[in-house]
């Protein structure tokens, strides 16, 4: 009987074919990307995660390649939808380490969503000194300075630990601290110990939150627009402030206005949410306040007025403040990007 012998190969480029997948065999790759979940990046981030898998060696069928697409695309949205500091990892390893490449890759895609509560715990965790600052605002306390009633009532929305909260009730003002971070009402807490000071836990933009109405003679938010996800927010941050207030109380907050002229796309919006810099333009600052009983008395850049305003030890605020308030965290330039962080002075009428 005669056997069938296998021919013997000596072509190189057939042995070196052989020889290059013996090696994708040993070559192990694990590995994780994380990328914001901005969903208007979607495509290129398709883009960038296909060219990662070629470069890994991985050959998916169209139909493989689509699922995980649209598995992708669904992440990305799921993820910013429930927040904007949500994290899209891509995780790949090998199913079977003894095969390396050639037995493919073991793929998760899932979203990653802190709360905002979350992302300060974080920040007292892991960050040293004043969060946002060991002086208080130049402007707060400005606009405080001119209050005739020394024992006039004030809010403060989005007190964080208390930076304009307790210098102002150390003025003799009354001072209710609304805020949403059960880290920071916990330290303002202790602080606030003989001061006049009620601080609260909750929700600016929950219907549960109360807030008392026509009591107020000013109403600050500083830097909390920055944190929010759309103008119905802000309107209704806006309303609830000017319904907090006397007749010709004062309502201040710091926001992002883009300049004149200027229209933001859609990705820049969705990563001036993921940046903490939510930008509104001039037009839809008017749109907000419209038929609100308030009048705008001015609206002046917050970068240069603190500079200008605070006691030379106290500046800058924080090592973030100036790139954050002059638009760099969104748009990291030397050049002057077309957006900045502007303290909006109201009357209410
Ligand atoms: C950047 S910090 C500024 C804290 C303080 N206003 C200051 O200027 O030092 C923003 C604060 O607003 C709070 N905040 C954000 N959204 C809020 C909301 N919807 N209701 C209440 N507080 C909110 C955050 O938890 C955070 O403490």
């Amino acid at each position: 009987m005669v056997q069938d012998i296998p021919e013997i190969i000596t072509d190189p480029a057939s042995l070196e074919r052989l020889a290059v997948y013996k090696v994708k065999s040993l070559t192990g790759a694990r590995g994780e990307l994380v990328l914001p979940c901005i969903p208007s990046l979607g495509d290129r981030y398709i883009k960038q995660i296909d060219a990662l898998l070629v470069a890994l060696g991985q050959d998916f069928t169209p139909q493989e390649s689509n699922s995980l697409h649209e598995i992708i695309t669904q992440r990305l949205q799921e993820g910013f939808a429930a927040s904007p500091y949500s994290r899209l990892v891509f995780r790949y390893d090998p199913p079977n380490p003894m095969q390396g490449l050639t037995s493919g890759l073991k793929i998760q895609v899932r979203a990653i969503v802190p709360t905002t509560e979350a992302k300060y715990e974080g920040w007292v965790q892991n960050r040293s000194g004043p969060l946002f600052g060991s002086y208080p605002d130049a402007k707060v306390m400005s606009i405080a300075a001119e209050l005739s009633d020394r024992t006039a009532p004030i809010l403060d929305i989005g007190s964080g630990p208390g930076r304009n909260t307790l210098p102002l009730a150390k003025l003799g003002h009354p001072v209710d601290a609304l805020e949403l971070a059960p880290i920071f009402v916990d330290q303002l807490r202790t602080l606030s110990d003989r001061l006049p000071i009620k601080v609260t836990l909750g929700d600016v933009l929950s219907a549960d939150t109360p807030i008392r109405s026509s009591y107020y003679q000013m109403s600050i938010a500083a830097e909390v627009i920055s944190h929010f996800r759309n103008l119905d927010q802000v309107r209704l941050l806006l309303t609830r402030m000017a319904e907090s207030l006397r007749p010709g109380g004062i309502l201040l907050v710091s926001s992002f206005i883009a300049v004149q002229g200027y229209e933001p796309d859609t990705i820049i919006r969705q990563l001036s949410q993921v940046a903490w810099s939510f930008i509104i333009t001039p037009q839809e600052l008017f749109t907000v306040t419209e038929n609100l009983p308030l009048e705008l008395v001015s609206n002046e850049p917050a970068f240069e007025y603190e500079r200008h305003n605070l006691p030379a030890e106290a500046w800058p605020p924080t090592k973030w403040f100036t790139s954050w308030a002059t638009g760099r965290d969104l748009f990291p330039t030397d050049r002057q990007p077309p957006m900045s962080l502007r303290w909006l002075l109201f009357r209410k009428l």
